[in-house]
């Protein structure tokens, strides 16, 4: 086994030490979105700097630990913070979590995050379904040597974001009466946000939104097979699409006013997973 494995393995076994659960489905809250761990029932909180290997959240509102218990009577990895990019992680050390989830026997992986919009169709507030990524940054975690026991060196990203979970997740927004949009998600390297210019180029080339996480996540998942699901919660317009400049601050208020409906349909999904 090599030094990567063996890390990988060393934070499996401290997770499985600290719950008896072994759930197979894990959910990532993103900025703003912390509100949701209180609706996790039973459960034990393992602060990331515990976990060995584990990289520190530093990203302000990421609290930077893993929540275990149960959601619907299903058993659940939370974690509450995630790892970014822009923290100087590169994208293999921002999706090692994904890695130890493989390990640990997780099937799904649920991710949320705030995003600036790009489609004027959509409305600040709104949650939009991840339904396909353009990658900004030339980056993969699968960059150098292929760890053969994750998954193969090249790998098929088509259905990256589970058309199957897509489709589930429409039918639960119908019934819980949760609005959800559906777009594509384009990752910016960040911290800075975009410049109008910018986001006038990405909207061009076929983005619905914009962000600085998740997709290194994603291609992580695909590459250890992993069933992925992403909801956005649109927090702002892009830059230059409103005459506002972008605050930090303002995309955690918007992300909390919505994070009632974005709990109730992972409620809703994780009870039909
Ligand atoms: N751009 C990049 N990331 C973001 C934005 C944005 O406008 N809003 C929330 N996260």
């Amino acid at each position: 086994m090599d030094k990567a494995e063996m890390a990988c393995q060393l934070a499996a076994q401290t997770i499985q030490n600290a719950s008896p659960l072994r759930p197979q489905t894990a959910v990532v809250l993103g900025s703003g979105l912390g509100g949701f761990a209180s609706a996790v029932q039973g459960g034990v909180q393992l602060p990331y700097a515990d976990i060995p290997h584990f990289p520190r959240a530093t990203a302000p509102s990421h609290a930077g630990e893993l929540l275990i218990g149960t959601l619907a009577d299903h058993p659940v990895y939370v974690f509450s913070g995630r790892f970014h990019y822009y923290e100087g992680l590169s994208f293999r050390r921002a999706a090692f979590f994904v890695r130890v989830l493989k390990q640990l026997g997780v099937r799904n992986l649920l991710l949320t995050n705030a995003a600036g919009l790009i489609n004027l169709d959509f409305t600040p507030g709104d949650l939009m379904l991840v339904q396909d990524h353009i990658n900004f940054s030339g980056q993969s975690t699968c960059r150098g040597r292929n760890e053969e026991m994750f998954g193969e060196r090249f790998f098929d990203m088509s259905d990256a974001y589970s058309s199957e979970l897509r489709a589930l997740a429409h039918a639960c927004a119908e019934d819980t009466g949760v609005l959800l949009r559906e777009g594509v998600y384009a990752f910016m390297p960040g911290p800075q946000y975009e410049t109008p210019a910018e986001i006038r180029a990405l909207g061009l080339l076929g983005a619905d939104a914009v962000g600085m996480s998740t997709v290194p996540e994603v291609i992580e998942a695909v590459h250890c097979g992993l069933r992925t699901l992403c909801i956005s919660c649109l927090t702002n317009y892009g830059a230059g699409l409103s005459p506002n400049p972008l605050r930090s601050d303002e995309v955690n208020d918007i992300a909390s006013t919505r994070a009632g409906d974005l709990s109730a349909l992972l409620l809703a999904l994780i009870g039909r997973l």
